[in-house]
Parts: structure tokens; C-alpha cells; sequence
């Protein structure tokens, strides 16, 4: 399975900021398809400027978050028609960010992965424990019900989403997990996803927390690792591109 790395810009950006990032990108990819999966996901008024500069070239793109309806009186909310109708390709959801700030439950996060799906964008399903959780002994169990409520509201669809394993205290902090500690939780990761579809092997399992140019390949290394979810380094080209790199 090709690798794919997928930035995450967060609440960051402007249209010029971004045309010379996006540009950036593509001049260091050379016009080369790179052996993996590469994507951006933007902040929502963005979207249409990526998918013009994005277009039919190398790097995929998609949304930060996508509602859970379908469409209506939801002021604020993007559904997925919406990101459909331009191209979109993936939607981040269940963030720990959009969970902490955003009071999003599990419920929630399954019922937007859902839509997603049903509406033909592929959702990036992030899971990952506190730094309180970790330190009580909770990880595993976490993660766990993070992702059985996903994999509960989306079925035998299971094989089709993407998992992101974002430990809470790894992100934005420069404090990385270890390749050993993120490989034990991505194959506990891949040891569920195995009960709830005949496909384990096809979902990648991404690893997100302060992963940069220079960690990234040892994570990648990882039998279970099978991409990232990229932050700060999402917004420096050069960085970006040596992850890439490093997951080919
Ligand atoms: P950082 O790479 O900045 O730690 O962010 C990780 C993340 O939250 C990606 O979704």
C-alpha cells in the first residue's frame, strides 16, 4: 500500500500565503507523481483556491472538518455536497482539537464520518488519548472506543475510511511519540479495524504529533505506520516535501 501524508494547515493560511506554499510544493515535487499519497487539508474558505491550484496535479486535497447533516438550517456548517461540488477528496474528522474546543463526542465524530462517506469524501477519523490518559494506563481503551464508534456507524464501509492516531500531548508540542510507542498503539489500531472488516491491511493508519523532517522516517518505518497527519511542518514547504520524501 502506497503511504500517504496529509498536511494539516489548521486555522492558517491566506490566499496569497497560500498560492506560494502551494507553489512551492509542487516546483519541489518536479511534476512528478511521488511514490506516495500526498493531500492538503485547508481551512474551509480556502478550499475552492486549492482545488484551482491543485487541480488534476499531484497532491489531493480536503476539508478540516465536514457537518453531519446533510444539508438545512445549520448556520456555519460545510456539508459534503458542498466539498463534493469542488472535488474534495478527504475531510479530517473527530480532530482532538474540534473534540476539546468543540465539544465534538464520539457520537458526533461517527455520525460526520458517516456523511462523509455516504457523500463520497473520504473521512481521516483522528483518535489519540490525553496526556492524563496516557499516564493512567488508558490509551488503548481510549482509542478503542474513539474508533468502535466510528466503525460502528459506518459498517461495512470500515475498510474505506482513513485512521489518524493523534496522541493529544504529541501535537503541537514537539514532543513526539516514540516510533515504538506510536507502532504500539497503531497495531492495537489495526488489530480492531481486522474484527470489523475483511480488509485491515487497506486503511491507513496515519501517525500525527509533531512529526517533522527529521522523525519522520523512523515512524514510517513502522509495520502499522502507514502515513501522517502533518501540522506545523504542513506550512513549510521544504519540510513538508522531506516528509514525503521520507515516506517513499
Ligand atoms: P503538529 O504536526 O503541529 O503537531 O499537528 C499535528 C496535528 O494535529 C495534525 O492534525
Amino acid at each position: 500500500m502506497k503511504k500517504l501524508i496529509a498536511g494539516n494547515w489548521k486555522m492558517n493560511g491566506s490566499l496569497a500565503a497560500n498560492e506560494a506554499l502551494v507553489s512551492a510544493m509542487l516546483d519541489g515535487l518536479g511534476g512528478k507523481a511521488p511514490a506516495s499519497d500526498v493531500a492538503l487539508c485547508a481551512p474551509a474558505p480556502y478550499l475552492a483556491q486549492l482545488a484551482g491550484l491543485l487541480n488534476g496535479g499531484p497532491i489531493a486535497w480536503g476539508a478540516q472538518d465536514v457537518s453531519s447533516h446533510e444539508s438545512g438550517a445549520y448556520t456555519g456548517e460545510v456539508s459534503v455536497g458542498m466539498l463534493r461540488d469542488f472535488g474534495c477528496r478527504y475531510a479530517i474528522v473527530g480532530h482532538s482539537e474540534r473534540r476539546q474546543y468543540h465539544g465534538e463526542t464520539d457520537t458526533v465524530v461517527a455520525a460526520k464520518a458517516q456523511r462523509a462517506l455516504a457523500g463520497g469524501v473520504t473521512p481521516i477519523v483522528c483518535v489519540g488519548e490525553t496526556l492524563a490518559e496516557r499516564e493512567g494506563g488508558q490509551t488503548e481503551a481510549v482509542v478503542k472506543r474513539q474508533l468502535a464508534a466510528v466503525i460502528h456507524a459506518v459498517a461495512h464501509c470500515t475498510s474505506e475510511i482513513v485512521v489518524a492516531y493523534e496522541p493529544v500531548w504529541a501535537i503541537g508540542t514537539g514532543k513526539t511519540a516514540s516510533p515504538e510507542q506510536a507502532q504500539q498503539v497503531h497495531a492495537v489500531l489495526r488489530a480492531q479495524l481486522a474484527a470489523a472488516t475483511q480488509h485491515p491491511e487497506r486503511v491507513h493508519i496515519l501517525y500525527g504529533g509533531s512529526m517533522n523532517a527529521a522523525n519522520a522516517a523512523s515512524l514510517l518505518a513502522q509495520p502499522d505506520i502507514d502515513g501522517g497527519l502533518i501540522g506545523g511542518a504542513s506550512l513549510k514547504a521544504a519540510d513538508f516535501l522531506q516528509i514525503v520524501a521520507a515516506a517513499t
